[in-house]
C-alpha cells in the first residue's frame, strides 16, 4: 500500500465548505518519487519565506527552522526531521494521503502526530506549543462527541491560533500562525496592512468569531505568549460551549466594545461575501 494515489472516499460538508475526504491511512513518505521540479519548487518557496520571516515570525518559529536545519536543498525527509522532533518533544511527522476527517485528525494530534510541513513543524519543537497541540487534539475528540456547534467553536480556536495567530512579543508584533508563515502575501499583510483588525486574544471571543477561508483574515487575534494560550485553554470547555450556544456568532470583521484593540482595521479591500 505504498505510493498509490490518494483514494477519494466521499464528499463532505465541513466548516471549510464542501470538500473531498480521502482515505485515512498513514503512508510512507514517497520521498524517492519526488521529481527534480518538486524539489526545486520546495526550495524556491522555502527560500522566499526564509528571507522574509526574520523580524516577522516569532523567535520560537525561527529557532525551530534553524534547529531542523531546513533549507539545505530539496524536500526534507520526514525520517530525518523526526530524529530531531522526537528527541525534543516526542512529536512525529507522518505522511497521509489527503485531507483527513476531523476525528482522525484529532486522534493524530492527541497522539502527537502531525502531517503538514513548513508552517507547523518548526513550532512543534517548542515544548509549550507542542503540549497545546496535543491538548487541542484531545479537546477535539471531546467536542466531536458533543456535537457540530462545539466542534465549530473549537475549529475557530484552531483557525485563529494555530493557523492565523499573532504574538505580542518583547520585540513587537510577530507571526506564529502556520497559515501566515507559509504565505508570502499574508506574512506581509498580517503585520503591515492597515486593513485588518488586530485584537487581544480572548478564548470566548475567538470561539464565537467566524472566519474567512477565501481571503486574508479580517481579524487577527494576538496572544502574549504560548503560556497564556495554554493556560486559557486549560479549563473544561463544556460550559463554554453551552454558553456560546445561546449567543450569536460575531462576523469576521466585527470589533466589540470589550475588545482589547491593537489596531482597528480600515476595512479597505474587504470582501463582502459571508464568512464561515
Ligand atoms: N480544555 C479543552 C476542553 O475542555 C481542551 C482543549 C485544550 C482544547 C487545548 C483546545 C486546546 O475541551
Ligand atoms: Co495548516
Amino acid at each position: 500500500m505504498k505510493n498509490t494515489a490518494p483514494r477519494k472516499v466521499e464528499h463532505q460538508q465541513t466548516d471549510r465548505g464542501y470538500v473531498p475526504v480521502y482515505a485515512t491511512g498513514v503512508v510512507e513518505q514517497p520521498w524517492a518519487n519526488y521529481s527534480k521540479t518538486e524539489h526545486e519548487v520546495w526550495d524556491t518557496l522555502f527560500q522566499r519565506q526564509r528571507e522574509l520571516l526574520p523580524g516577522r515570525a516569532c523567535k520560537e518559529f525561527m529557532q525551530g527552522v534553524e534547529r531542523f536545519g531546513l533549507g539545505d536543498g530539496g524536500i526534507p525527509k520526514f525520517s530525518e526531521l523526526n530524529q530531531v522532533l522526537k528527541a525534543a518533544t516526542q512529536w512525529e511527522i507522518v505522511a497521509v494521503e489527503g485531507l483527513l476527517p476531523d476525528e482522525v485528525f484529532f486522534d493524530h494530534l492527541a497522539n502527537r502526530r502531525f502531517h503538514d510541513m513548513f508552517g507547523h513543524v518548526p513550532l512543534l519543537l517548542n515544548p509549550v506549543f507542542a503540549d497545546y497541540m496535543q491538548a487541542y487534539g484531545r479537546g477535539g475528540m471531546k467536542a466531536f462527541k458533543i456535537g457540530r456547534e462545539a466542534l465549530m467553536n473549537l475549529t475557530r480556536l484552531y483557525w485563529y491560533t494555530v493557523e492565523f495567530g499573532l504574538m505580542n512579543s518583547d520585540e513587537g508584533l510577530r507571526i506564529y500562525g502556520a497559515g501566515i508563515v507559509s504565505s508570502k502575501g499574508e506574512s506581509i499583510y498580517s503585520l503591515d496592512s492597515p486593513s485588518p483588525n488586530r485584537i487581544g486574544f480572548d478564548i470566548e471571543r475567538v470561539m464565537s468569531t467566524r472566519y474567512r477561508i477565501d481571503t486574508y483574515q479580517q481579524t487577527y487575534f494576538v496572544i502574549e505568549n504560548f503560556e497564556q494560550l495554554f493556560d486559557a485553554t486549560r479549563p473544561d470547555f463544556t460550559p463554554i460551549y453551552a454558553k456560546l450556544h445561546e449567543l450569536p456568532a460575531h462576523a469576521a470583521g466585527d470589533v466589540l466594545d470589550d475588545d482589547r484593540v491593537f489596531t482597528r482595521g480600515d476595512r479597505v479591500g474587504w470582501a463582502n461575501g459571508a464568512d464561515t
